[in-house]
């Protein structure tokens, strides 16, 4: 049955009003009609919607809270990766960015900065295409994140339509969302009164919230956003300065920050500084410091990226903060890789909102440093999400203090401790027979960043171990439905859940397995650039600490760790175990297929202008080149950027072949690099 015209026109007029109110009320906290009003308007287009299910779109603003619960959440590559920050400390470091994008730019010019709250809660992509909002994913780790549409649309700051005209018809705006401090507090208050556990803060509650599987238990929580840059921009085009930028992303209804300012130079973002500093007491939400960003964006073209952060960037943390409080006794926790830490047990204090229980203090040599005697009052400081670390003794406990012993064997197994020669780390020499090890590798394995196994957490590892149903990574996925449901406390829609999520982890990404072994020394980003270079794993698994050392920031120690943790037997049954139980992942797409420069060894020298020489290295090792430090006959190609030198003269008196660097940018472009 067609919709009549006049009832079709209503809805319409009653979507774009709330709307309309919604953003005067959630964006820029100047509502113009009261709550009854509003649910008014709401009621009569839910009314409608009812006896004309046709008129229903997934834009309309009854929609925002969906149907079922989610089986978890898919994959989202980033078309445009969500780079992170460069950080700096003090005014001389901000002089310092401003002197390197000076010379970049190659002028003199003042250079004017939009500088912005640096919010502390969780990164998040919004897609609007046509003006509809059709995809919303976290940053993940910059490359691939997770959707988390059905949850963001409960959000009722975020626009599920762009209101005007004018925005390009794919338009991905990023920011960060947030828990606002009132809500936060109400919240807590009100599960105390319920004799319920609280949280313990607002940005760890935001990013839980966001990873909810059921959305209606996130429009519960009163969740925000701040909008803070664009990513993916197609069919349209945009003014050419961030701060008119943001005013757009205004316009179209999404909520910016209003406290954001363009000032003049570094002098300028010292001023901003001071300001923000003042006023954070009175913010709704929590900032670590504060961004400031190039305002042109032709500028921000020319100043460009590292590998991970842009040049026309920089984030001006504030100092961390501390307390006082007192050591109670100092724990010994045994690390993944055997390493033994002391982590200090502290009265409970309050340090930025949150209560500090527990600190770390790395080793033996950082209790000698700080002299500690448990009993001593203590200062300790907590920056952002860092664990928080005890800086020095206040008051010293003296002869009333107990010294601090490293334990005789490890807390866990009882084996012996053994310590380097050149570490200052020591380690249980128990390998997998302890037990505290296992569970290190085991839960790192399934850890967000590495295989990202949902509810194989610390507590079910922990359990798991404990049973001896698991020794190694590869034994979770020989886990039947008795067994978990052997555990304690394990419901058999748990268990099947959990099967499901192993089940689906084994569906992964090289980076990701790479990560999830744990290999001493290979984080992250180390993974990715292995499993670039490398392609796929049987040529890591055979590779020499010598060509491991030709991926990017693999330095001959890190490639001796990765060289003896392949070599390692349990390692090697613990990888086939895996393989065989099904854990694969897609060919990685090597950077360059057929590696052109295969055979070739390069020499970089002198000074380039348009990137780093360990960009440029960097971007000749994905060609398949090695690159050396010097010039032999073995030497194919020496690159000679500005003021090469005895280099430059040596390939000189060899006749090797010499390029200068608008020919190596040349090489680089031809390949798409
Ligand atoms: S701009 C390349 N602006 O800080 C530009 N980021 O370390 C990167 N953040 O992951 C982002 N407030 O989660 C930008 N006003 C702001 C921000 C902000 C908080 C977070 C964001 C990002 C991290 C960068």
């Amino acid at each position: 049955m067609a919709v009549p015209a006049d009832v079709e026109r209503r809805a319409a007029e009653l979507r774009d009003a709330i709307n309309h109110h919604n953003h005067l009320y959630h964006s820029l906290d100047a509502p113009a009609v009261s709550d009854a009003e509003f649910d008014q308007l709401f009621r009569e287009l839910k009314d409608l919607e009812a006896d004309h299910p046709q008129l229903v779109t997934p834009d309309s603003p009854t929609q925002r809270v969906g149907g079922a619960p989610l089986e978890g959440f898919e994959q989202v590559a980033h078309e445009v990766p969500m780079l992170s920050l460069d950080n700096a400390f003090s005014t001389d470091d901000v002089e310092d960015f401003e002197r390197r994008a000076r010379q970049r730019l190659d002028s003199g010019d003042v250079i004017e900065y939009t500088c912005e709250p640096k919010i502390d809660g969780v990164a998040v992509s919004l897609l609007y295409e046509d003006g509809v909002l059709t995809r919303a994913a976290t940053r993940g780790d910059g490359s691939t994140g997770e959707n988390i549409t059905m949850n963001v649309r409960t959000i009722e700051s975020v626009p599920l339509r762009l209101l005007g005209s004018g925005y390009p018809s794919r338009l991905e705006v990023r920011g960060e969302v947030y828990f606002p401090l009132d809500a936060f507090h109400a919240m807590n208050a009100a599960l105390e009164a319920a004799g319920e556990k609280t949280f313990a803060n607002p940005r760890n509650t935001a990013a839980g919230t966001l990873r909810q599987l059921d959305p209606r238990l996130t429009a519960k929580r009163k969740l925000t956003m701040f909008c803070y840059s664009v990513g993916l921009v197609e069919g349209g085009t945009l003014p050419g300065r961030h701060s008119e930028v943001l005013d757009a992303l205004g316009e179209w209804g999404l909520r910016t920050n209003p406290v954001v300012e363009v000032v003049e130079g570094a002098a300028g973002c010292d001023g901003y500084y001071n300001k923000l500093l003042d006023l954070r007491p009175r913010l709704n939400y929590e900032i670590d410091g504060l961004v400031i960003k190039v305002d042109d964006f032709a500028r921000q073209q020319r100043l460009g990226f590292l590998t991970r952060t842009p040049r026309w960037a920089i984030a001006r943390k504030f100092p961390a903060e501390q307390a006082t409080t007192r050591l109670d006794d100092v724990e010994f926790q045994v690390g993944r890789t055997g390493a033994i830490t002391p982590v200090a047990r502290l009265a409970p204090v309050q340090v930025a909102g949150v209560t500090i229980r527990n600190a770390t203090l790395h080793n033996m040599d950082e209790i000698a440093r700080l002299g500690l005697r448990i009993g001593d009052d203590v200062v300790i400081q907590r920056a952002g999400d860092v664990i928080p670390k005890v800086v020095r003794v206040a008051r010293s406990a003296g002869d009333q203090g107990q010294p601090v012993a490293l334990p005789e064997a490890c807390p866990d197994c009882g084996s012996e401790l053994m310590k380097a020669e050149d570490e200052v780390i020591v380690r249980c020499s128990g390998g997998l027979v302890c037990g505290a090890q296992r569970k290190e590798a085991i839960r790192h394995f399934a850890s967000r960043l590495a295989l990202d196994i949902e509810g194989v957490g610390e507590k079910l590892v922990e359990q798991l171990v404990e049973a001896g149903l698991v020794e190694t990574a590869a034994d979770l996925f020989a886990l039947t439905m008795e067994e978990l449901c052997s555990l304690e406390r394990m419901a058999e829609k748990s268990a099947g859940n959990i099967l499901a999520n192993l089940e689906s982890s084994k569906a992964t990404t090289l980076p990701r397995f790479i990560f999830a072994l744990g290999i001493s020394e290979v984080g992250e980003s180390t993974a990715r650039n292995l499993a670039q270079y490398f392609g796929d794993l049987a040529p890591l698994r055979d590779a020499d600490a010598e060509a491991l050392q030709q991926v990017p920031d693999v330095g001959p120690i890190v490639a001796e760790k990765i060289e003896t943790f392949f070599r390692q037997a349990n390692n090697a049954a613990t990888i086939d175990a895996l393989l065989a139980h099904g854990v694969a992942w897609e060919a990685v797409g090597q950077a360059v297929p057929h590696d052109p420069l295969a055979d070739q060894t390069w020499v970089l020298t002198g000074t380039l202008a348009a990137m780093s020489r360990d960009e440029a290295k960097a971007k000749l090792q994905q060609l398949g080149a090695k690159v050396s430090g010097s010039v032999s006959r073995k030497t194919t190609v020496v690159v000679a950027g500005d003021s090469a030198g005895s280099k430059l003269m040596k390939a000189q008196g060899l006749g090797l072949e010499i390029k200068d660097e608008a020919a190596l940018l040349e090489l680089f472009e031809s390949h798409g690099l």
